[in-house]
């Protein structure tokens, strides 16, 4: 199988402080891929560092077939490689239309935006696609939690991604925002684009995903099947004192 992302001794620091230390993984085309640890274990990094957010010191990145490490943000976009932030990023005091209509503006320009038809049509089409057609005039910040979250989701596919980066997509859902949440994200496997989710949430990574990466202190230290991944001494080890992390939750 083909690979959408190869990380290859990738390292980086900040002030002199190692937070990614010579991490390599492969993230396979068409997979559903978890990058899991524990807080401050460099999982939010990795995904700054695929997405262009701030340079690799070292060591290589390569998307569908080709290096990235060079990339810009803009340019990573349009290579196909979108992503939500850990922290929702919506616009509160914009529609839903509005909010996902924003998705667009990596592939356009913003004054193209303004009253085109065609965002319009696809920004309507994508939320009902995603369950969300009954929300688009509405104010984001009067809409639960849990279809914030799945908003954002389907603003980060206005940029026709084939990769896509979510940051703890299920934090602070209730088990039936959950579920939803893992029902629209199926979807949007079928369609064929690569999903890379960081969570805390074990069921939900268990039930979702096919492919497991552990970050712990910066450092891979494991990578297989999801299945698998809850046997393993080294990550049981690393979650140790969170256990709860490892078997409780819900999906
Ligand atoms: N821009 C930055 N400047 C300095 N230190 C940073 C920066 N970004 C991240 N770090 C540090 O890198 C380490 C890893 O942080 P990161 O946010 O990637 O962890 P995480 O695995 O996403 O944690 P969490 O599960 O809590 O979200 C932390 O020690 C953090 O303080
Ligand atoms: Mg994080």
């Amino acid at each position: 199988m083909s690979e959408a992302l190869t990380l290859d001794g990738v390292s980086k620091s900040f002030g002199g402080l190692k937070v990614i230390n010579d991490v390599s993984f492969r993230v396979p085309e068409g997979s559903r891929t978890a990058l899991i640890g524990p807080n401050g274990a460099g999982k939010s990094t990795v995904f700054n560092l695929i997405s262009g957010v701030y340079p690799i010191d070292q060591g290589r990145i390569q998307a569908l077939g080709q290096d990235i490490t060079g990339y810009t943000v803009p340019q990573r976009v349009r290579h196909g490689i979108a992503r939500s932030f850990q922290n929702i990023r919506l616009m509160p005091h914009l529609s839903t239309l509005e909010n996902v209509m924003l998705g667009e503006h990596h592939r356009s320009h913003p004054l193209q935006l303004v009253g085109s038809a065609r965002a319009t049509a696809r920004a309507r089409r994508a939320l009902e696609d995603a369950g969300l057609g009954t929300y688009p005039g509405q104010v984001v910040a009067d809409l639960p939690y849990g279809v914030q979250k799945r908003i954002e989701v389907v603003r980060a596919l206005m940029a026709e991604p084939r990769i896509l980066l979510l940051d703890e997509p299920a934090a602070g859902l209730n088990s039936t925002e959950t579920k939803d949440l893992r029902l629209l994200l199926e979807r949007v496997s079928g369609q064929g684009i690569t999903l890379v989710v960081v969570e805390h949430d074990m069921p939900f990574v268990r039930h979702l995903c096919n492919h497991v990466v552990v970050l712990n202190f910066g450092s891979k230290i494991f990578e297989g099947t999801a299945e698998s991944v809850s046997r393993d001494p080294l990550v049981l080890e690393a979650y140790l004192g969170s256990a709860q992390v490892m078997e409780g939750g819900h999906a």
